[in-house]
């Protein structure tokens, strides 16, 4: 009998960590992934956290925005996620209008994530005017990520997709706004396509960790959307993203040599089939023959 000790899983990451981490300035990785295999490789990786972004919508479901996303489609994908990662924070990201028309709304639906979706947190989009949403869900007992700069839910107020905070009124807005959803309770802040150096300023004043996506290096933390660090999504790369494969052209090239393959007959060949014994294949023989076979 082996002597070994049994490895202990290593601990979960959860809010706490993230202060922590900010407090001894370590760096914060983040993710996001829709389905358990991506996640369980993302978990293994040791990435601190998992944002099942609505980012789905695009990446994943093909529309051309977020806006479509539904609370089942999120719910449905967060189950996923689940199920393949015990280690990282879960993060589930409230989609258009489930939080928007009502804190009521906001509340019973951030319930959900954790209570049918097996998430730890929930993010939601916006600032001043999500403030009493936030502060709701977290008197609820549920941890909130805020998302501030540009806020793809928003994209057709924001005139596109493009970055925010540039100029010294919207600079002094989102300022506002972060120190306003920190008052309401958030844990943590994810900073979308804004000025390094305001990236840096908002980091440096903020206690709760910031977490960029294009604010620069001097955040608390990174997160990217998975497809784009693959190289996966066809329609468009954001400058900010470092792309550490192509998994798109990859996943191209297999199909096409699959293709190819079974159009040639070297798919399947004799180690992809199962074999049945001669004599088995004789007594059906004689089966048919007396018209004794079941079929
Ligand atoms: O939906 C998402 O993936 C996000 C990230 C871009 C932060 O919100």
């Amino acid at each position: 009998m082996s002597t070994e000790p049994t490895p202990r899983p290593e601990p979960r990451v959860t809010t706490q960590t993230f202060r922590d981490k900010k407090a001894r300035h370590e760096p914060i990785t983040m993710l996001t992934a829709y389905d358990y295999g991506t996640a369980a490789a993302i978990d293994r990786a040791g990435i601190d956290s998992i944002l099942v972004g609505d980012s789905l919508g695009m990446v994943v479901l093909g529309y051309e925005t977020t806006l479509p996303v539904t609370m089942d489609d999120m719910l449905h994908h967060c189950r996923a996620v689940a199920r393949g990662a015990h280690r990282a924070l879960l993060i589930g990201d409230m989609p258009f209008m489930s939080y928007q028309a009502s804190t009521a709304d906001a509340v019973r639906n951030a319930g959900r994530f954790l209570q049918e979706a097996g998430m730890d947190a929930v993010k939601l989009e916006g600032g001043h005017e999500r403030a009493e949403a936030v502060a709701a869900i977290v008197s609820a007992g549920i941890p909130v990520v805020g998302h501030l700069g540009l806020t793809p839910q928003s994209v057709h107020q924001l005139g596109g997709f493009r970055a925010q905070g540039r100029s010294p009124d919207a600079a002094l807005r989102l300022l506002a706004d972060a120190q306003e959803l920190q008052d309401a309770g958030c844990f943590a802040l994810v900073l979308e396509s804004i000025p390094s150096r305001l990236g840096a300023l908002l980091t440096q004043k903020l206690d709760i960790p910031t977490i960029g996506i294009g604010a620069g290096p001097d955040c608390d933390g990174q997160v990217l959307v998975t497809h784009d660090l693959l190289g996966m999504f066809d329609r468009f790369t954001p400058r900010f993203v470092k792309q550490y494969a192509q998994f798109h052209q990859l996943m191209q090239q297999a199909f096409t040599a699959y293709s190819e393959d079974v159009q040639l007959g070297r798919f399947p060949a004799s180690e992809h089939t199962f074999s049945m014994s001669d004599e088995a294949w004789e007594a059906l023989g004689s089966a048919l023959e007396e018209g004794t076979g079941d079929a």
